[in-house]
């Protein structure tokens, strides 16, 4: 089975969030399924320094939506198969990719990643070289217009839709309609319209032959109006297309026992190595030498979903109680401002690093004992993942995809050895008083606390089993397209 992926980032060739580890790493787990999965992504600068080795091919529609571009083809270390979409006038732009360098959004973003879904629907047109997609599989609202190309180009291919976060929904003015290349129909209440405005992900909801998100509990929550976004509506009249798959991890990447990036290595069995990895991260961030406080992290996006506001609420209980943390992040100004305060005030106590560091986010997992992640809502997650993986217990709120990966340490789960971390609910400050209060609770109980780091590392979130859900899906769609032609 052949499947385009068209997606806005990619590991390692660009990277601002999860999306990126799930696009660098879904393919690859699918190939050993059998499916032939290559990624379609903009060629932001740093993607082009990246695959300076590439070869360039033409664009399959000639121009996109008036601008002259190519086709890097590549194929990275980890043998991904490679698409970058290299537009100059929309991509050749130092930068995040989605804001510019004054903190505002790209004021193109609209022809930007329009153009990325309409060269997705060329590639399915024309193919490149010899190869054409038999299904596409299409991420967040970047990608959003594409099963409304195809529908304009009147060709007949499942598109299969996975919201990795429905908060960011892709809306401009209605009167753009013409410059993105589409008929002024498919402005229509069923199709692209969102309260007077063109909304990408609506589009990509409402016209793919299948929704998907990124963890079973997302997908219901998804269905109300608290988590849906003004699109709860939408999405329940989708239920009979909606699933949620969970999100894996590369276990090739975030491995203790193998992991370059951090100072020891480790593993289930031979556990000895994490108390290096505290050490060292220890002394980087110039906390007190203790190797008996237990060091909780921050590894994240420091916005209003990630409810890293409770965190700072409750930074006097975490230090009354003999914590560290460690935060590193960035994001919205106030939170940015908090930390460096705290850090400020607590010196050998609380560490601040602002900013997006892909190595110290390694050694974080790896040094501290516990991993703080109190989201609003959370679609999936991937660091609640990692710290599984790395013996750092998450304490998390349970919602999305936090809920569906760790067992809490109640004292049942305790007893019987299966509790891997800790879930608190409703997402309030006073509820993760209280558990951070069961964290430190356990942490006393030394044994308890390694029973659980151990049940921790050993629960398996790698790809295998998702990417088969994926495939039988795929399986499904193109069996249900077949019969439509039938
Ligand atoms: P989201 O995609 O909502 O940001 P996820 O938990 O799915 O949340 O994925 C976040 C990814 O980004 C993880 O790989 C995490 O390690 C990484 N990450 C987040 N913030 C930073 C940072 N400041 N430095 C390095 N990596 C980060
Ligand atoms: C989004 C979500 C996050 C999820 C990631 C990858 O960024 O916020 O929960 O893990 O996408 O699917």
């Amino acid at each position: 089975n052949k499947v385009l992926f068209v997606a806005s980032e990619c590991y390692p060739l660009v990277k601002t969030g999860g999306l990126a580890d799930v696009i660098g790493a879904l393919p690859l787990a699918l190939a050993g399924e059998g499916v032939d999965a290559r990624v379609l992504l903009p060629a932001y600068p740093e993607v082009c320094e990246r695959l300076r080795e590439a070869e360039a091919l033409p664009l399959p529609g000639g121009r996109v939506l008036g601008q002259e571009g190519r086709l890097l083809a590549a194929t990275t270390e980890e043998g991904l198969k490679v698409w970058a979409l290299d537009v100059p006038a929309f991509f050749a732009r130092v930068g995040n990719p989605y804001v510019g360098p004054n903190g505002h959004d790209w004021p193109d973003n609209h022809l930007r990643f329009a153009a990325l879904s309409r060269v997705a629907a060329d590639i399915a047109g024309h193919g490149v070289g010899r190869w054409r997609p038999q299904l596409l599989h299409i991420h967040d609202w970047q990608a959003g217009l594409v099963p409304a190309y195809l529908s304009a180009d009147e060709i007949d291919l499942p598109t299969l839709f996975t919201i990795h976060n429905i908060a960011f929904q892709g809306v401009f003015p209605a009167a753009e309609i013409t410059r993105l290349g589409l008929p002024g129909r498919y402005f229509h209440r069923d199709l692209t319209e969102f309260w007077g405005q063109i909304s990408f992900l609506k589009a990509g909801i409402a016209m793919s032959s299948k929704v998907s998100t990124v963890s079973p509990t997302y997908a219901r929550e998804l269905e109300s109006p608290e988590f849906g976004w003004g699109l709860d509506g939408l999405i329940r009249h989708r239920q009979a297309d909606m699933c949620g798959i969970l999100n894996g991890i590369d276990a090739g990447v975030w491995d203790p026992a193998s992991d370059p990036l951090i100072a020891a290595p480790y593993s289930v069995e031979k556990p000895a190595g994490k108390a290096r990895n505290k050490q060292v991260l220890q002394e980087r961030l110039g906390l007190e030498n203790d190797p008996n406080a237990p060091l909780l992290c921050v590894v994240s996006r420091l916005t209003q979903q990630k409810g890293m506001d409770l965190l700072l609420e409750n930074l006097p209980q975490l230090l009354w109680r003999g914590g560290q943390l460690a935060v590193l992040g960035s994001g919205e100004a106030h939170l940015e401002a908090g930390f460096r305060e705290a850090a400020f005030n607590n010196p050998g106590r609380v560490a601040t690093v602002i900013g997006y560091n892909e190595p110290l986010s390694h050694l974080l997992q790896a040094g501290a004992d516990a991993i703080v992640i109190p989201s609003r809502y959370e679609p999936c997650g991937l660091t609640q993942l990692y710290g599984l993986r790395y013996g750092t217990l998450p304490i998390v709120s349970r919602t999305g995809g936090l809920a569906d990966t760790i067992i809490d340490a109640n004292a049942a789960a305790v007893q019987a050895g299966t509790a891997t971390g800790f879930q608190f609910a409703p997402v309030t400050p006073e509820r993760l008083r209280h558990t951070l209060d069961r964290a430190f609770d356990l942490w006393a109980d030394r044994k308890g606390w390694r029973a659980a780091r151990r049940a921790a590392m050993q629960s398996d979130f790698g790809w295998s089993a998702s990417a088969r859900l994926y495939r039988n899906l795929y399986r499904r769609m193109l069996k249900e397209a077949r019969q439509k032609k039938m």
